[in-house]
């Protein structure tokens, strides 16, 4: 009998080793790992300047607290705010955390403008993670059902509407809108290219924040270090987690103008947040993106794999839509394939299946040698359905 709490089904599969873009199971068996542990091992396994990062950082301090200055925190703070034009950074564990300082932001900034019942506009399949905040502002009944009562206040409209938000701004309650640049756990959900601007527009216009959610499509993801960053529009709210620490737990809150000024002392932490130890793993991950032209790897992989499915699929009849982003990548079907998770495993291939949608979301580090393992193998289980 497992001692685990029952509320995930792994698959019958242990690994014990990484390297890049593979991993290897107990009996020594390799798989191609199109899924980067849900779009976290971004540089790709147990890459050297990472491991090199996390090992002299871990032999010199791990943890202090935030009770005394962070000197790495401080530092990563610094970096990863002359990356996005944003002012000022809080750090949690995870990207629920970064959402639930965004939303406790949102709130502070009501209080601040006299909003006793400060309302937040997220989207319909959205997802934001799994604390009660954040799970209440998720778009979608299957993650909130069995947790009533919800934590209210979040209206859910469709997804890429500008008018559905439009439709609020007579709302005096409404503070902020929360959206991901792209929809990642609903399959990849790419909204028309000047939807971020026009939400940007309304929410100048309305005095409301623009809260990002850029966990799944944050550092470079997409092909730009930021998602938004496609738009030329910057948050007042930008959150991150995943790729931050490519394994490291982070989650980062980050803030801009009059949203950065609300987070006063006693309001809001975290013990492990922004430790000495992750905020280096970070900082090397932020270094080696730069340095190594990872951003450029994105888009021309991206781009391949993207005109890959397109070519070899363009016949297949259970084929309904290909959509893309740099390395956000999802083949939606015409029929359920829930099947195609085993027989990807069987096939030495990680990959995630959302209803209908087989989602890819490998390594930025990719080649095009396992860009080309990876259309192929994904190609042959569609055939084979
Ligand atoms: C867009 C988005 N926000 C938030 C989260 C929650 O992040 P975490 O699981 O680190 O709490 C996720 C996780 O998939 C996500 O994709």
């Amino acid at each position: 009998m497992s001692h685990l709490m029952p509320n995930y089904s792994p698959l019958d599969v242990a690994f014990v080793k990484g390297d890049g873009c593979y991993l290897t199971d107990t009996n020594g068996e390799q798989y191609l790992d199109a899924l980067s542990g849900v779009g976290v091992v971004s540089l790709g396994h147990c890459h050297k300047d990472i491991t090199k990062a996390i090992q002299s950082q871990a032999a010199e301090l791990v943890h202090t607290s935030n009770w005394y200055h962070i000197k790495n925190q401080e530092e990563l703070a610094k970096k990863i705010c002359t990356l996005s034009g944003m002012d000022n950074a809080f750090f949690g564990n995870s990207g629920a955390e970064a959402n639930e300082a965004a939303i406790k932001i949102a709130r502070l900034y009501g209080e601040s403008n006299n909003i006793t019942e400060p309302t937040i506009i997220t989207a319909k399949n959205s997802f934001h993670g799994r604390t009660m905040a954040t799970l209440s502002a998720t778009g979608n009944p299957k993650v909130q059902s069995g947790f009533a009562p919800l934590v209210s206040k979040f209206i859910h409209v469709d997804f890429n509407n500008i008018d559905e938000i439009n439709n609020h701004s007579k709302n005096t309650d409404i503070v902020a809108v929360m959206l991901e640049p792209i929809q990642g756990e609903s399959g990849v959900i790419i909204p028309q290219v000047d939807y971020l601007n026009e939400v940007r527009k309304i929410c100048d216009k309305n005095n409301w924040l623009l809260i990002l959610d850029e966990v799944q499509t944050g550092i470079g993801r997409t092909g730009k270090l930021f998602a938004h960053q496609h738009n030329n529009i910057t948050p007042d709210i930008l959150t991150l987690a995943k790729g931050l620490g490519n394994g490291v737990p982070i989650g980062a809150c980050l803030a801009k103008g009059k949203a950065s000024r609300l987070l006063v002392p006693g309001t809001h932490g975290s013990t492990f947040g922004g430790n000495p130890l992750v905020c280096k793993t970070a900082l090397t991950v932020l270094e080696v993106i730069e340095r190594d032209g990872i951003l450029d790897n994105v888009s021309e992989m991206g781009n391949f794999l993207s005109s890959q499915f397109k070519e070899k699929l363009r016949n297949s009849k259970k084929v309904h839509e290909i959509r893309s982003k740099g390395l956000m990548i999802a083949i939606e079907l015409k029929q359920d394939c829930a099947v195609l998770l085993q027989r990807a495993l069987e096939n030495k291939l990680l990959i995630n299946i959302t209803g209908k949608t087989i989602r890819l979301l490998p390594p930025l580090v990719i080649n095009k040698d396992e860009a080309g393992i990876l259309v192929s193998k994904v190609c042959s289980l569609v055939e084979e359905l």
